[in-house]
């Protein structure tokens, strides 16, 4: 241990472990990657503004949670806590929209950041694989997107997630619902700082999770009775495309999540095994985002899956991911010139594309073959000086414990047809 740690809230990520999140990664990538979006990144920090007027400026991310800070030149920046404000940042910028080629269909993995209060699940640095498809309204765009995260899952076999879904409405419907349901709340009897946010964000108090706030909200106004008939049907819609694809879903009038923007289709997906952080991702439409950041109209929507999270219900449901083995030859020399022929048999292993090992540091023929067993290879090379002077190699197959010998030169072409 050094004199430091990780920073509270944080963690590393360390073999064999950090593989899952590697794996994790791939898997929920790789549907993106079929369907026709493209690869972004973008700055871990960004002008504060960006997120202040993109994310909210009534949300906790916004107003508790953000790491700020003010360079030397004077810019006021932010590490990111979300992606979705940097990603139509970037696409705006880059004019990906103009290309003539919408929806910009765009996926992006890494690091975020909020100042949060640590509990299992929840850190103040986490990944997210995430999704953007910018420009175009159409619910098939919203069910494609549900539909390919439920895909990734299953595809690392997750089973016990359960996605929620819901309509927030859109700039027509949602005043109308929102000043209904204030001035129910205002006769509630509720605290001083549930009172403000009823007037900043009176939807975010439905989320309340206290049992006492819940009980006065059993008769509260709901809206899917306020929804407008143009996003009533653009829900249906969404709802019909996901039920023809086979995907289940609850409908779930309380999901108003924790970020300004939606508006129309918002969903999460929850998984049962992880106790109260239980939301591996979310995501939903945000038709306004756009001109909020100074850009044009452009309707958009997407998601954003937690990498920590999803290893966690992994875990928690006790599925083992059929992770490559990282080390397929393990080659064991004994003594000065082996060490210098197996180093080069290693090297044209590896050029042939098989993932192979060392045992470096000249150790005794015990410790170099415990480090064969722990590296998983499916065969070791071992060669002492009577070998050599033969012209072979003892190649031993650890999974049966068979052991020969094959000449030096054809080690390498021996191994390669063995692993197929
Ligand atoms: P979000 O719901 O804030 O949405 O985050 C998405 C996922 O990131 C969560 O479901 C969770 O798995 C993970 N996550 C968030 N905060 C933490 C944390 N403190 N520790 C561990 N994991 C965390 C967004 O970020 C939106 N940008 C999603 C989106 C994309 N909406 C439209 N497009």
């Amino acid at each position: 241990m050094s004199t430091f740690q990780a920073p509270k809230g944080t963690y590393d990520l360390t073999p064999p472990r950090s593989a899952k999140f590697l794996a994790v990664r791939e898997a929920i990538s790789a549907p993106l990657r079929d369907s026709g979006y493209g690869y972004i990144e973008t700055p871990g920090f960004e002008n504060v503004e960006l997120f202040a007027r993109g994310v909210g400026e009534s949300t906790d991310i916004v107003t508790k949670e953000m790491y700020t800070l003010t360079t030397k030149g004077g810019d006021q920046l932010a590490l990111r806590p979300e992606g979705t404000a940097s990603v139509l940042r970037a696409a705006l910028e880059a004019n990906l929209h103009k290309a003539g080629n919408l929806p910009v269909k765009l996926w992006y993995s890494g690091s975020y950041y909020r100042y949060e209060r640590p509990q299992a699940g929840r850190y103040r640095h986490f990944s997210q694989v995430g999704a953007e498809a910018i420009g175009t309204e159409d619910p098939a765009l919203d069910a494609e997107l549900i539909i390919l995260a439920d895909q990734a899952y299953r595809s690392l076999g997750l089973r016990q997630f359960r996605i929620l879904l819901n309509s927030l409405g859109d700039k027509e419907c949602r005043p109308v619902y929102r000043e209904a349901l204030q001035s129910f709340l205002r006769d509630l009897d509720l605290d001083e700082e549930t009172r403000r946010r009823i007037e900043i964000n009176p939807l975010r108090v439905l989320d309340d999770k206290r049992a006492d706030v819940q009980k006065q909200l059993t008769d509260a106004p709901k809206l899917r009775d306020y929804l407008c008939d143009a996003c009533k049907a653009y829900h249906e819609e969404v709802r019909a495309l996901l039920t023809a694809a086979g995907v289940a879903f609850e409908d779930d009038e309380k999901l108003v999540r924790g970020l300004d923007y939606y508006t129309r289709t918002t969903f999460e997906f929850v998984h049962d095994g992880l106790g109260s952080q239980s939301a591996v991702g979310g995501g939903g439409r945000y038709d306004g985002l756009s001109e909020m950041i100074g850009g044009p109209e452009l309707p958009s929507v997407g998601w954003a899956l937690g990498v920590d999270r999803t290893v966690l219900a992994l875990e928690a449901e006790g599925v083992e991911l059929d992770l490559p083995a990282t080390t397929s030859v393990y080659a064991v020399p004994l003594g000065e010139e082996a060490r210098r022929v197996l180093f080069g048999v290693v090297t044209e292993l590896r050029r042939a594309g098989i993932a192979a090992d060392f045992a470096f540091g000249g150790r005794g023929l015990k410790g170099a073959m415990k480090s064969a067993n722990r590296s998983g290879a499916r065969y070791t090379l071992v060669a002492g000086e009577r070998d050599l002077a033969e012209g072979v190699v003892q190649l031993k197959d650890m999974e049966s414990g068979e052991q020969s010998a094959v000449p030096l030169a054809e080690a390498a072409a021996e191994l390669a047809k063995r692993l197929g």
